[in-house]
């Protein structure tokens, strides 16, 4: 599968840092752009470094290299991820703003009805961001906030981590075993 990645500056970078991990690790070709504001969140968070994932991805980009392959919808992808997805890059994909390679590439997966699957990370939430959730969930995006569980009893935080991370992947129907899915009460 190839798949664009977009970290954005949200906090917990290190979501979208363990997808590409994953991604990487399950043989998938990622096409990985990592935005400024990324790098600014992460130097604030105990995240990993974006060196160790950039080696992972098949292709890396400048957040500005708007004449990157993924820039165009003639290179066809199968899904994107933005992960996280800051208030400020939402409102640029569900208002059709391109101006850098994230909102370009989600933009085009929006054209073409490609998956496109977005965590929007903020709290509380403002009424502009939640009516463009609900503007890019009509436009065919999948809107996947990285929220809190606790049915799979988690113990530490990378718990919770590999528990958004596979509800990510499951949107993309890939198999994973990173938190046990539901059977019923047993
Ligand atoms: C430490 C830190 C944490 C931040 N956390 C968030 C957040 O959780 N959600 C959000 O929407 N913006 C957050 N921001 C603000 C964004 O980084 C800022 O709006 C930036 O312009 C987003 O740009 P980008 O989407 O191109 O990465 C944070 C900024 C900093 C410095």
């Amino acid at each position: 599968m190839r798949v664009a990645v977009g970290i954005t500056g949200a906090s917990g970078v290190v979501l979208g840092q363990r997808l590409v991990e994953e991604l990487s690790k399950a043989g998938h070709e990622v096409h990985l752009v990592v935005s400024k504001g990324a790098v600014e969140v992460a130097r604030h968070e105990e995240s990993l470094s974006f060196a160790k994932v950039k080696k992972l991805a098949k292709r890396v980009y400048d957040e500005g290299d708007l004449a990157a392959p993924i820039s165009s919808s003639s290179f066809k992808i199968d899904a994107m991820v933005v992960c996280p997805c800051s208030m400020k890059t939402l409102s640029a994909i569900a208002n059709g703003y391109a101006d850098n390679l994230i909102s370009r590439a989600a933009e085009n997966c929006l054209k073409m009805n490609w998956k496109l699957v977005v965590v929007p990370r903020d709290t509380p939430l403002s009424l502009p961001s939640l009516e463009n959730m609900r503007k890019l969930k009509a436009a065919g995006g999948i809107i996947l906030p990285p929220n809190l569980s606790f049915y799979n009893k988690p113990e530490t935080i990378d718990d919770t981590i590999d528990f958004v991370v596979g509800k990510i992947l499951d949107t993309l129907d890939i198999q994973h075993d990173l938190y046990k899915k539901w059977g019923g009460k047993q």
